[in-house]
């Protein structure tokens, strides 16, 4: 059985298997053919923070799969009694739920969780930490709409921060081959000290210079601190609008993880216009989803063919 808790300690066959299969199910279920029968399993969505499309996602990757959901949220649970995380956790393995995809504020609760869960573990979300989906997510609506990852220069802009958005695709894109780059003020980038793999840029211009890809974040609010940045100034500055997307490669694509600030990080003309993939993304969220539900307890579809 497998848990996945980050992309930085997967190694690039599991992330080009995950993608494969995800690509499979993705073909299965576009064409209106049947998912092969693979033995049912009942998975915890355990959210101990908002969510809409990664929360609806699991759960209709479950349903496509046949696996059963049981749905538990923080707010709804014992934990506002005084439970600790450990003795929830327990509580589920012994309501004989066989996986948890669980989303939770602490960066690093996904691993205390497997430690005492003992069976597979997905990280929907880890404070500022990972969110590893979120960027197979990603890397399959990239590879819809240019054919590669290799040699692809992608731009993330915004709150890279407080964002384990922006951590996830580092990794996996730089992993995959593509320059990325973080773009932001000094407030919400982190320093080029950095372990991250990626190349640190505070002029949104330069930044943005011959990008295939840019990626907008939101200002993540319920993890900073008061004051941080001012909102009319990273309008102006960092927004992902028409003027600021003439400094990319023509034929760029344009990606948000949602939720978003409409007006904000990015404009509404570029959100719903031709070169944003903001919908492909979340419908590609449904299928690697399907595809790290089934890689948990092995159940891999056939393989699609190298996608490299
Ligand atoms: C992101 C998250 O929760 O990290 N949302 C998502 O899952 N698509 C990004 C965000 O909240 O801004």
């Amino acid at each position: 059985m497998n848990s996945l808790f980050t992309i930085r300690n997967l190694s690039v066959d599991v992330i080009n298997d995950l993608l494969s299969s995800a690509r499979v199910y993705k073909n299965l279920i576009e064409s209106g053919l049947q998912v092969p029968e693979i033995p049912k399993h009942t998975v915890g969505l355990l959210f101990f923070e908002n969510s809409t499309r990664t929360r609806v996602s699991f759960e209709q990757a479950a349903n496509y799969l046949g696996y059963k959901c049981i749905n538990f949220s923080g707010s709804g649970s014992s934990m506002k009694k005084g439970e600790t995380l450990k003795d929830t956790i327990l509580t589920l393995k012994h309501e004989r739920l066989e996986a948890v995809v669980m989303r939770h504020e602490a960066s690093g609760a996904c691993n205390l969780a497997a430690k005492y869960f003992e069976g597979p573990v997905i990280n929907a979300g880890d404070g500022r930490h990972e969110h590893p989906t979120q960027a197979l997510a990603d890397a399959l609506t990239i590879l819809d709409r240019k054919g590669k990852i290799k040699g692809l220069k992608v731009a993330i802009v915004g709150d890279v921060t407080n964002s384990r958005v922006a951590r996830s695709n580092a990794w996996l894109l730089s992993k995959l081959g593509a320059e990325v780059r973080f773009v932001g003020p000094r407030t919400l980038v982190p320093g080029q000290s950095s372990t991250l793999p990626a190349t640190v840029y505070h002029d949104l211009r330069s930044g943005l210079i011959d990008t295939d890809v840019v990626m907008a974040l939101r200002l993540q609010r319920e993890r900073m601190d008061n004051g941080v940045v001012s909102v009319s100034e990273f309008r102006r500055l960092y927004q992902v609008n028409r003027g600021s997307l003439r400094a990319c490669a023509p034929d760029a694509i344009v990606m948000h993880p949602g939720p978003l600030n409409r007006g904000v990080e990015i404009d509404d003309l570029t959100a719903d216009g031709p070169s944003s993939t903001i919908n492909e993304q979340v419908t590609n969220g449904i299928y690697v989803r399907m595809a790290a539900l089934a890689w948990a307890f092995e159940n891999v579809p056939a393989k699609a063919g190298s996608l490299k």
